[in-house]
């Protein structure tokens, strides 16, 4: 099958072409502003790769495409703001046009549970949606975008509302913060808020892997799916899974003092960081979809992949 993916040089966007380019033919687009090319170095006498930005006249690039993956977005919750709202909408509007005019039969989406704002735990894919950052409200605005052009032209939608996914090739999140601080700084760690948001953390493999049960599974015209973990794991214990790793790795010499922001409106990162985060992911899970890994077990999993990597260079 002939499939696009928009962000494929991303995190997700490569491990997903890294899971796909087996069985399929892959174009992938992306302007390298997140990506980077080492990420699918491996793959790229296999695959179509095109530096284009999505901003530009992208239509010609899709043709034949049965399937698309819109990956590509700004995936920074904190540095959001009203610009990242109308440019990524503008991105995936060009999607959604590219996709009618080349009649694509499939686009899948990456959400995130920050549409839910500050939302009751084990939160359920009906909840209502009440986003507190610009990154949420543009997740939000998308998926009713996409909904739209999937009843009106006939596109199945998938919109998958991520939890935190972390693994190989993450560029950005809480664990490659704490990695890059140590770094340049082995005796002190700041912690953004006051360390107790607690959050669902799910590897890259399970999230992929979840996606893909879902597109073959779900039947409807428009399908929503929370993807995250069963559990949750607070940013003073992923601090210390970081600082555990790299003295047993060599990278750092002894355990470093940690010195808490104390953030903002009692204790967020940022303003607009959701503090408390668990999705309920037992439609997904009826459909066969079960986490291997927990919050901490992804956590290790990716502070030593991030670390191996390193220690490459
Ligand atoms: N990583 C997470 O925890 C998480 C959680 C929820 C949702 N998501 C969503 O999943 C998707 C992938 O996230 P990621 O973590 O892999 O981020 P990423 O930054 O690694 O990947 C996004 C990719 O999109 C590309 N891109 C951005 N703007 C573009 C443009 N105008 N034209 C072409 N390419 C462009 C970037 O170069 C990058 O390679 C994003 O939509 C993100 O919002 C991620």
């Amino acid at each position: 099958m002939r499939l696009l993916i928009t962000g494929g040089a991303g995190f997700i966007g490569s491990n997903l072409v890294g899971k796909l380019v087996k069985s399929n033919e892959i174009i992938v687009i992306d302007n390298l502003s997140g990506g980077k090319e080492e990420f699918i170095e491996p793959f790229l006498d296999e695959i179509k790769f095109y530096k284009v930005d999505l901003l530009e006249d992208i239509s010609s690039y899709f043709f034949g495409v049965e399937e698309v993956w819109h990956l590509a977005a700004d995936p920074s919750v904190k540095d959001s703001s009203i610009n990242t709202f109308f440019r990524d909408l503008k991105i995936t509007k060009n999607v959604l046009e590219a996709c009618k005019k080349n009649k694509v039969k499939k686009i899948l989406f990456t959400s995130s549970s920050t549409v839910y704002g500050d939302s009751e735990l084990n939160t359920p894919e009906n909840c209502e949606t009440k986003p507190i950052s610009f990154y949420g409200a543009t997740k939000l605005a998308c998926e009713s975008l996409i909904s739209t052009y999937c009843s009106l032209c006939k596109i199945r939608g998938f919109i998958f509302r991520l939890a935190n996914i972390i693994g190989k090739n993450s560029t950005h999140g809480v664990i490659y913060d704490f990695i890059q601080k140590l770094l340049k700084n082995g005796e002190q760690l700041e912690i953004l808020g006051d360390g107790t948001q607690t959050k669902s953390y799910l590897s890259v493999e399970d999230c992929i892997n979840g996606m893909l049960i879902a597109k073959n599974k779900a039947e409807n015209p428009v399908n929503i799916f929370n993807l995250g973990s069963k559990d949750r794991i607070n940013v003073k214990e992923i601090a210390s899974v970081v600082v555990e790793e790299m003295i047993s790795s060599g990278l750092l010499q002894k355990k470093p003092e940690f010195k808490f922001t104390g953030g903002v409106e009692g204790g967020r990162g940022w303003k607009g960081d959701v503090k408390e985060m668990l999705l309920n992911i037992s439609k997904l899970e009826k459909l066969g979809f079960k986490p291997e890994y927990n919050s901490k077990e992804a956590v290790r999993k990716c502070v030593m992949e991030i670390i191996n990597t390193l220690c490459k260079k």
